[in-house]
């Protein structure tokens, strides 16, 4: 059979399971910002591998250590030792906070390794509930779904996991009185992607870190998207000096090979022992020789600077839109981490966008989400920004 794009969509349509909405195109190349299609049609990527490939598409440095270790051993189990899971934990600890790491192997597990730290710690006071946001999203595994504080993603799978409630995010008040002898710990996104870029604040995320030390809860920051550089910082709960007491990664982490890692310090740190938890994949040879060359990459002087200085750069632009669409209500987020919300449905922009190869997202279904690539170059982010213009223009 030929590959022709329509052999590939029958096949996907045969023989696929029907969980995402698919867009008829098949891509098979990848290079910085640019993704190529099977006809040799180029798009522009504003949501990379959905804020996977962070580094760009096949960045060069991360390829190389992939094939570099791809020809010396790419997976051993975890009753052995390899070189460079403790390597990566180190590095991570070092651009974090004084903790220890556990790998798995998507964002999905990682929040699941918070959880079982969160129930297992809880475990000798007799508490288990995990406070999460309305908005959130924490993957899609049954406990990730449920800390998941939105409705429309636990339609068809109750009962679902016991011990989560949800708050307003930003909340205070409504946070304070969701506590009870019960509640072990909180958790949250720095600031919510799939929930429409919104960002909770220093003075928020202090409150919460004070309310967790108080009823000696644990602070779970759920950085799978926020994490590895895109808001300017390393971390996001670096622009606010409020410590987690557990961290989850994945995403950018290994940029593009799968890996997770929930990140614990403190009380947290040591609460899980041997035989509490596992992952055959977790933390092999492979993704970590990816990941430590994404931290490479991204520890280099100035690259942090440079990815605030781009979403500056991204920001304006965006600004000035607003300034000319009245349908623009809020330009919000943190370094190239950014929303555009909108007061009409964001679904049809998405498309127009596509038509005109610039592939961003919607989310929440209104608000246009830009999470470029971190090493995006100015004259792509005029390119985004010269389409969105052009596709606004003419639905308004
Ligand atoms: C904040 C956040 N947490 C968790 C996840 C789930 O990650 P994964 O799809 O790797 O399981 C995502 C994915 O979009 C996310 O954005």
């Amino acid at each position: 059979m030929q590959n022709s794009a329509e052999n590939i969509i029958e096949l996907y349509n045969t023989y696929v399971m029907k969980t995402y909405a698919w867009n008829p195109i098949v891509i098979v190349k990848g290079k910085g910002s640019w993704v190529w299609d099977i006809n040799g049609r180029k798009y522009l990527d504003f949501f990379p591998g959905w804020a996977v490939s962070g580094l760009g598409h096949c960045n060069a440095e991360v390829a190389r250590a992939i094939r570099k270790q791809a020809s010396t051993l790419i997976h051993m189990p975890n009753n052995f030792m390899t070189e460079l899971q403790p390597l990566l934990a180190k590095k991570i600890i070092e651009n974090s906070f004084r903790g220890k790491c556990f790998f798995c192997n998507s964002g999905a597990e990682a929040n699941e390794t918070a959880f079982k730290i969160a129930r297992k710690y809880g475990s000798t006071t007799g508490r288990y509930e995990i406070i999460t946001m309305k908005k959130s999203f924490h993957g899609r595994t049954l406990a990730a779904v449920t800390a998941t504080g939105q409705e429309k993603y636990h339609k068809g799978f109750e009962p679902l996991v016991p011990g989560f409630k949800y708050v307003e995010f930003g909340n205070k008040d409504e946070l304070a009185k969701a506590v009870t002898g019960k509640t072990v710990a909180v958790m949250l996104e720095p600031i919510q992607g799939e929930g429409g870029i919104n960002v909770s604040g220093k003075d928020y995320l202090m409150y919460v870190k004070g309310l967790c030390d108080k009823h000696d809860m644990l602070l779970i920051l759920d950085e799978i998207q926020t994490g590895m550089g895109r808001t300017g910082r390393m971390f996001a709960y670096q622009h606010y000096d409020v410590e987690p007491d557990v961290m989850t990664l994945a995403k950018t982490l290994g940029g593009g090979i799968p890996i997770g890692a929930a990140v614990a310090g403190g009380k947290a740190c040591d609460v899980l022992e041997p035989g509490n938890h596992a992952s055959t994949f977790g933390g092999n040879p492979l993704a970590c020789a990816a990941a430590l060359a994404v931290f490479e990459v991204i520890g280099k002087e100035g690259f942090l600077d440079k990815t605030a200085e781009k979403g500056n750069y991204l920001r304006k632009k965006l600004e000035s839109l607003k300034s000319r669409y009245p349908f623009i209500r809020e330009v919000r987020g943190i370094g190239l981490m950014l929303g555009m919300e909108l007061s009409i449905d964001g679904g049809g922009i998405f498309n127009e966008c596509l038509k005109k190869n610039l592939i961003i997202n919607c989310t929440s279904g209104n608000v246009l989400r830009f999470v470029p690539s971190m090493t995006v170059k100015k004259s792509e982010i005029d390119m985004a920004i010269d389409i969105t213009d052009e596709v606004l223009k003419s639905i308004s």
